[in-house]
């Protein structure tokens, strides 16, 4: 038994794609298992650069079945977009090479107008989504009553019968947050949907199945993961949070595969912190050196090019995330972005109403008043991007690693110096 999961300990973009994109080629199945088309992946692969968002990363690799489990939601003309973007430069991918579950839900052009209707509706506490409609998505799958899944779309007569049920009442439910909405029309949402059903029939399957035989063949897994763990719906910051569980406890209800076939959990973390949309930050860097992190390490959404706030790196909540996903090491990336930043400092605890604290708070209210009691640690002027061997970095920047290391209390394993592949110390 051997499966690998790579799992975001921040609030997502914690450059995960590379860690699975040099993993892959030591396994033989890659399984993404939450979220939809809210992901964003940037992945060099040789030589050239890939966005990815719904796609396993994995999916650049021949060698390899990618997965696309339950607990993910799917936008089918999202999925075809970025599928046609791959097919064109890489050749077809046969449904020997890409499974697609058939309890997966299904995001409908309805789901993206609520979601706008809701953020609107809230207006200055906006969550600030990316506006996918992947909550409103996995909110009719909680619900039962309005849901649509895989199954549902590749059956012509059961995807009329839903549609015909569930767009007119979505319909009324949107006007009432929106009076201006053009209503959506059951009957060009069926034509234009059975048209993806048709491309993507061939890919859906009980990937549950599929995957629990290749567990009893011994086949080597590696689960991807999506977002951040202080994203998930239950154990991260709510509201400001995605609508699933995108820490390690998602594995296994969105793989429907037990993590205890898991025998090496990789927690990802930037060097720094980041975070898109609205909710508290306690290490933000509303300044220079906030602003030089953002444009040396490009910190710009992958999916929706929004500037990423960008923050010191906080061991309260990067040791919270590792711990709620039971890590075994830390993957610690884009080190290099903090080169000649002369004076760094690394969350250590929370002032919150002159208590310090080291569990990560459960009330955002709390986190909001939480005040980061900093440890400085001096920065290294040296380029880093060649050094492949922890040996040979820079003595500050070792001590930099370190000091990350003793704080969340468990082992650095990876440290990225650079986006290519090759630019990464394997300890
Ligand atoms: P949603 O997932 O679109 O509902 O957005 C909810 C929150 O999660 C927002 O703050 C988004 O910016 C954030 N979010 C969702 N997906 C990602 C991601 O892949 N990286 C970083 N933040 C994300």
């Amino acid at each position: 038994m051997s499966a690998t999961s790579v799992i975001g300990l921040q609030w997502g973009d914690e450059a995960k794609g590379k860690i699975v994109d040099l993993l892959t080629p030591e396994h033989d199945i890659v399984v993404r298992y939450l979220g939809g088309n809210n992901a964003g992946h940037t992945v060099k692969f040789d030589g050239e650069t890939y966005k990815l968002s719904l796609l396993p990363a994995g999916i650049l690799h021949r060698s390899v079945v990618s997965v696309i489990a339950t607990g993910v939601v799917i936008n089918p003309k999202a999925f075809l977009t970025e599928l046609d973007g791959i097919t064109s430069r890489r050749g077809d991918v046969p449904p020997t090479q890409m499974l697609i579950s058939d309890r997966a839900h299904v995001i409908f052009p309805y789901h993206i107008a609520e979601e706008a209707a809701f953020e609107k509706a809230r207006g200055g506490n906006a969550i600030g989504t990316t506006g996918r409609g992947i909550g409103t998505c996995y909110r009719d799958k909680a619900g039962r009553t309005h849901a649509i899944r895989m199954a549902d779309l590749i059956r012509p007569e059961a995807l009329k019968r839903r549609l015909n049920e569930v767009v007119p009442q979505k319909n009324q439910a949107i006007k009432a947050l929106d009076p201006s909405m053009t209503p959506f029309d059951a009957d060009a949402i069926f034509a234009e949907y059975t048209t993806y059903a048709d491309r993507l029939r061939p890919y859906v399957t009980d990937t549950t199945a599929f995957l629990h035989r290749a567990v009893r063949e011994n086949k080597k897994l590696l689960f991807e993961g999506a977002q951040g763990c202080l994203l998930d719906i239950d154990h991260g910051t709510f509201p400001y949070v995605t609508s699933s569980n995108s820490s390690g406890c998602g594995i296994h209800s969105g793989s429907g595969v037990s993590e205890r076939v898991i025998n090496r959990m990789i927690g990802v973390v930037k060097a720094y912190t980041t975070r898109v949309g609205g909710g508290p930050f306690p290490t933000e860097l509303l300044n220079e050196t906030g602003n030089r992190i953002r444009e040396v390490g490009r910190e710009y959404g992958t999916v929706t090019g929004r500037p990423r706030r960008c923050g010191w790196f906080d061991a309260v909540a990067t040791g919270y995330g590792a711990r709620l996903s039971g890590v075994d090491c830390l993957a610690v990336m884009l080190l290099d972005v903090l080169s000649g930043i002369p004076d760094l400092q690394i969350c250590e605890a929370y002032d919150i109403d002159g208590q310090r604290v080291v569990d990560f708070p459960s009330q955002v209210e709390d986190l909001a008043r939480a005040k980061p009691i900093l440890r400085s640690v001096p920065g290294w002027t040296e380029d880093i991007t060649g050094v492949r061997k922890l040996a040979n970095l820079p003595a500050n920047a070792r001590r930099y690693v370190d000091t990350i290391q003793e704080l969340i209390g468990y082992p650095v394993q990876i440290v990225s110096v650079g986006p290519d592949r090759e630019q990464t110390i394997l300890d």
